[in-house]
């Protein structure tokens, strides 16, 4: 599902009594942000597919090299983090040159977001969220998009919450010698767990 937000009229999210702060990343929390993003890929993983979880995550952290990259060089391509009393929550990760297939307007995309399994519930998201919404402002930008996927209910509440609408479905389907199968579905309720 592809989720995009238009700032006017997007209603505040609940107000928090914690004291949670959102600023860039630093490059020495880096591995920090590797080592979540590794864990939290499995909630990314369509429920219909079968491949191992292990397979997933190997890959999230081989393709972490390209994201330090552009971390480092690309000043189109931020990392937010939501911190508490100096302990680090969650992260945002925006991309501030994405294009929309069907109409080319440059909008910005969150390419990656992930709250520490304890720090889940802490509306650190909406804090984060808020954020990348204000620099795709001052970059400019009208548009902030997402994707979630479509077993991943958690991401999506908070989105529609915020104002996000949905815009497009994935849709898929094995395919076999005669034609069309269906797909082959998760593995078991191990391969869910972070
Ligand atoms: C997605 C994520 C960033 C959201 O942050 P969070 O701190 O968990 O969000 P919150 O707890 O404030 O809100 C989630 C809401 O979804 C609800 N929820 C949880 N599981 C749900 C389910 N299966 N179905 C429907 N709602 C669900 C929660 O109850 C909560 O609502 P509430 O505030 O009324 O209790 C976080 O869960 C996370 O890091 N998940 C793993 C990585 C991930 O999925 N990233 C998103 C990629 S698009």
């Amino acid at each position: 599902m592809l989720l995009i937000a238009k700032f006017r009229g997007v209603s505040p999210p609940e107000v928090s009594s914690r004291q949670i702060e959102v600023r860039e990343l630093r490059p020495e929390e880096l591995p920090w942000v590797r080592e979540l993003a590794v864990r939290a890929v499995i909630h990314g993983i369509p429920g219909s597919r079968d491949i191992p979880t292990t397979e997933v995550q190997r890959r999230a952290d081989q393709a972490f090299g390209d994201l330090e990259f552009a971390f480092r060089t690309d000043p189109g391509f931020r990392i937010l983090v939501a911190t508490e009393a100096n302990r680090l929550l969650g992260y945002l990760m925006l991309d501030l040159d994405h294009r929309e297939a069907s109409t080319g307007e440059t909008q910005a995309l969150i390419r990656d977001l992930a709250i520490e399994p304890a720090a889940r519930g802490s509306r650190a998201v909406y804090v984060l969220v808020r954020q990348a919404a204000r620099l795709t402002y001052q970059h400019g930008l009208r548009y902030l998009v997402g994707e979630v996927t479509a077993a991943n209910r958690r991401p999506l509440v908070v989105a529609q919450r915020l104002g996000f609408v949905i815009e497009r479905h994935q849709i898929a389907v094995q395919c076999g010698p005669d034609g069309l199968l269906p797909m082959p579905g998760r593995l078991g309720p191990e391969s869910s767990r972070e």
